[in-house]
């Protein structure tokens, strides 16, 4: 039986809190009754195999996907009246090919009707945080994958979200680039505190990322396991040495060949 670890939470504690969520496509339900509590300021891992519902369960909470049924609030508001942040899975995709890299950032912050002078204050904050190299006064096309994907996170955090979700950042990116980016990435989520919903098919990412992993099933989609990833931050490349990480990686490629892959 998986282990809620939202059962002990305070109201407080909770940012996002899902109960009775229900889809289908084509009458085939994805979820049926699919509650979920997450921490605020947590990282919770979304792992599982493919088409479970990843996907459709962080656009459903995003607000890119309606759902057929049961609600997902935060801190009781939908997420319409929240501000969100979503890196897709193909970077190629996701910034706009005609805006230089730092007007692809400035870009829902203008939107947001921010003043010049905070605009180009978050910029120059986001490149100090995620130590840019390169030159963001360059079109996408101009940067490498790693440096679009990059963009795109920088461009989610610009307008500084309650909640960031992102959708398989690295998949499509080289190994030496993906560990680069998750040391990047964990920093500035940790030292920002905010609530993440990761999706991931790797499952050694999925534990260097999270603070709690949840693994899904096939569908119809249940959780198969609720890990709480105790491992002390920031996780370097050694991290995924360490004895606590094998123990831990054990046990999900165990739950993942009796629940999941059944
Ligand atoms: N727009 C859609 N129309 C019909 N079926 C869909 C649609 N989106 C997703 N699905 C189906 O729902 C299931 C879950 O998809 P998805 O959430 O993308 O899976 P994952 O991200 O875990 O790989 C899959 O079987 C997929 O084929
Ligand atoms: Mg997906």
């Amino acid at each position: 039986m998986p282990r809620h670890a939202a059962a002990s939470m305070t109201p407080r504690e909770t940012a996002i809190a899902i109960r009775g969520l229900r889809k289908a496509f084509g009458g085939q339900p994805v979820y049926s009754g699919f509650d979920l509590d997450v921490k605020r300021g947590d990282i919770l891992g979304i792992f599982g195999p493919n088409g479970c519902g990843k996907s459709t369960l962080i656009n459903m909470a995003a607000g890119l996907l309606p759902k057929d049924g049961g609600e997902i609030l935060y801190d009781g508001r939908e997420v319409s009246e929240i501000r969100v942040g979503y890196v897709f899975q193909n970077y190629r995709e996701a910034l706009f090919p005609w805006r230089r890299a730092a007007d692809n950032i400035r870009y829902p912050l203008r939107r947001m009707g921010l003043p010049k002078a905070q605009v180009e204050a978050r910029l120059t904050a986001l490149a100090e945080r995620f130590r840019v190299r390169f030159d963001l006064n360059r079109y996408p096309y101009e940067l490498s994958g790693g440096q679009q994907q990059l963009v795109s996170i920088m461009r989610a955090l610009a307008v500084e979200p309650e909640v960031l979700f992102l959708d398989e950042p690295f998949s499509a990116l080289d190994f030496e680039t993906t560990l680069a980016l998750r040391d990047l990435l964990q920093r500035v989520l940790k030292d920002l505190g905010i609530t993440t919903l990761l999706v991931s098919h790797d499952l050694e990412e999925s534990i260097v990322l999270s603070d709690r992993l949840l693994m899904l099933t096939r569908r119809p989609t249940t959780v198969a396991d609720d890990v709480p990833i105790v491992l002390p931050w920031p996780r370097a490349a050694a991290a995924l040495a360490s004895p606590d990480f094998m123990a831990l990686k054990a046990r999900c490629l165990d739950v993942f060949q009796r629940a999941v892959a059944a």
